[in-house]
C-alpha cells in the first residue's frame, strides 16, 4: 500500500507524516514471524514494540480472550470479575517483595500517570525526579516527567520534574569510569534531593534498564543506592518496567537483578504479551493502606477490562509455566555473544550492551573517539534508512539515532537469532560502505 493511502485518514505515530515511507500492511503472525498482505515474511527481533513476549499465535492467550469475549466482554469498572480478581492475585505473586495491590489501566503511559498521581497524594509532596534518558509515556503528565526529547514539543508541560543524569557508562556524563567512579551519578541524586528540599520530593522514577533511550544497564549498587536515598528521605521509588517487566531482562522484573523492591512497579506491554492493551501500577502496603482511608479519585472506563484481565492471566501463567524469564536469560546470553562477534568485525559497533533479551548496539563513526554515527536527537534520515533496509531484508528491529535495539519474543530460538544476526551483519557492512 502506498504511503498516501496508508495515512490518508489515520496518523502515523512518531512521524512527520509526509516524510513517511510506505509501510507494509501486516496481516498475520506465528511464533517469531509475521507476514504482510503480499505474503512477505519478517523475523521479529523487536517483539513488535518490546511487548509481544510470547510471540504470535499463543493458543492459551488467544483462547482466554475468545472465551472471555463470549462470556462477558464489558464491565463497569466499579464492579469486578473473576479475571480481574485472579490477575490481582497473580501480580502480587510474581512481583517482588510486598508489592501486592494493582491499579489497572489501559497502557504504560496511563499506569505511570497513576503512579505519579498516587505518589503525590500519598506523600503530600509535588516533585518527581527522573532521568534525562528516559521515556515514561506520551500523555502530558508522562511527557513532562520523562527526559526523552519527544517531550520538547509539548513543553512547558506539568511543573514539578527535576532531572538527573543516567548511569551511562559508555559515555559517562561526569567523564568517570566504573568502578573507580564509586557510582558518582547515583550519589549526585542525593545532592539533588537535598538542593531541591527532600520535603518537596514525592518520588524518584527510573526505568531500571532504560528502554528506548539507550538500553542502559546500571552497574551493581546503583538501584540499591537509589532505594537507600528514597528510604532516607521518605521518597517513593517508582520502577517503570513497562519494557523490562515479565522476563524481558532474564528475571521476572529488572529490579530482581539487584534485590530492590520499588514502592510502585509500573507495568504494561508484556503483561498481556501485547495481545490486548493493559497497564498496571502495583503498590506496596503503605500506599494501599493510604487509600483504605482516603478517597482514590483515579479511574477510567476500562479499568480492569475483563478481556484484558483474562489475557493477562493467561500470559502471566505462560511465563510462569514455561519459565520464560529463565529462557530469556539463556537466550540473552546467546544473543549478546552473537552481537559481540559482530562488534569484532564491524568498526561501526562502538558498544554492545543489554540484559536478557533486551539489547542494543551503539553505532559510531570512530571507535576510538566514540563519535556517534548520528548525534543524539538528530533528524538525520540515516537511522530511518537503516531500519528500512533491515525491514526490506525481512527483519524488524528499532533504530533510533545511533542505536540499534533488539528485543525479540522470549520464545526465540538460536536459529532465529542467527538468522537475524546475519541480516544485521549484512546491513552494517552496507552502512560502513556508505551504501545505506
Ligand atoms: C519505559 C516505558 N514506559 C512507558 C511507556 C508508555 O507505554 P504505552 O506506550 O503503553 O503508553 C513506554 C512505551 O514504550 C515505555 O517504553
Amino acid at each position: 500500500m502506498d504511503a498516501m493511502t496508508a495515512r490518508a485518514h489515520v496518523f502515523q505515530p512518531w512521524a512527520t507524516q509526509e516524510k513517511e515511507d510506505s509501510v507494509p500492511v501486516i496481516d498475520r503472525g506465528e511464533g517469531c514471524y509475521f507476514w504482510d498482505s503480499e505474503g512477505r515474511r519478517y523475523l521479529d527481533l523487536l517483539a513488535q514494540i518490546f511487548n509481544v513476549n510470547l510471540g504470535y499465535g499463543n493458543r492459551r492467550v488467544i483462547e482466554a480472550i475468545q472465551s472471555q469475549a463470549g462470556r462477558l466482554s464489558a464491565l463497569n469498572p466499579t464492579l469486578t470479575s473473576a479475571p480481574r480478581i485472579r490477575l490481582g492475585e497473580l501480580l502480587a505473586e510474581v512481583t517482588p517483595g510486598d508489592l501486592n495491590k494493582a491499579f489497572l489501566t489501559n497502557s504504560g503511559s496511563e499506569a505511570n500517570e497513576m503512579a505519579f498521581q498516587m505518589a503525590r497524594m500519598v506523600t503530600g509532596r509535588q516533585k518527581i525526579l527522573a532521568r534525562y534518558r528516559s521515556y515514561h509515556g506520551t500523555t502530558i503528565g508522562t511527557f513532562s516527567v520523562g527526559g526523552d526529547p519527544r517531550r520538547l514539543r509539548s513543553e512547558p508541560g506539568v511543573p514539578g520534574t527535576v532531572r538527573f543524569f543516567d548511569p551511562y557508562c559508555y559515555r559517562c556524563d561526569y567523564g568517570l569510569t566504573f568502578p573507580a567512579c564509586d557510582l558518582h551519578c547515583m550519589r549526585k541524586v542525593e545532592q539533588i534531593v537535598q538542593f531541591e528540599g527532600p520535603e518537596s520530593v514525592a518520588a524518584i522514577v527510573v526505568e531500571p534498564v532504560t528502554g528506548a533511550n539507550g538500553c542502559i544497564v546500571p552497574p551493581d549498587g546503583y538501584m540499591q543506592g537509589l532505594r537507600e536515598i528514597c528510604d532516607r528521605y521518605g521518597i517513593l521509588l517508582i520502577a517503570d518496567e513497562v519494557i523490562d517487566g515479565f522476563g524481558r531482562t532474564g528475571k521476572w522484573f529488572a529490579v530482581d537483578h539487584w534485590g530492590v523492591v520499588p514502592d510502585i512497579l509500573v507495568l504494561a506491554k508484556g503483561i498481556t504479551s501485547g495481545y490486548v492493551p493493559l497497564g498496571a501500577a502495583v503498590v506496596r502496603p503503605p500506599i494501599a493502606d493510604y487509600f483504605e482511608r482516603q478517597y482514590l479519585p483515579l479511574g477510567c472506563t476500562y479499568t480492569g477490562h475483563p478481556i484484558a484481565c483474562a489475557a493477562a492471566v493467561a500470559a502471566i501463567s505462560e511465563y510462569r509455566d514455561r519459565d520464560l524469564p529463565a529462557r530469556a536469560a539463556t537466550m540473552g546470553g546467546y544473543l549478546m555473544a552473537g552481537l559481540r562477534t559482530l562488534q569484532e568485525t564491524h568498526p561501526s559497533v562502538g558498544d554492545v550492551r543489554g540484559l536478557g533479551l533486551l539489547a542494543c548496539l551503539e553505532l559510531v563513526k570512530d571507535r576510538t573517539t566514540r563519535e556517534p554515527l548520528v548525534p543524539w536527537n538528530s533528524s538525520d534520515p540515516l537511522p530511518g534508512r537503516i531500519k528500512r533496509r533491515l525491514l526490506d531484508r525481512g527483519l524488524l528491529a528499532y533504530v533510533r539515532w545511533n542505536m540499534l535495539f533488539l528485543s525479540p519474543p522470549l520464545i526465540i530460538s538460536e536459529t532465529e537469532i542467527d538468522e537475524g544476526l546475519a541480516v544485521i551483519d549484512e546491513v552494517l557492512g552496507e552502512v560502513e560502505a556508505g551504501k545505506v
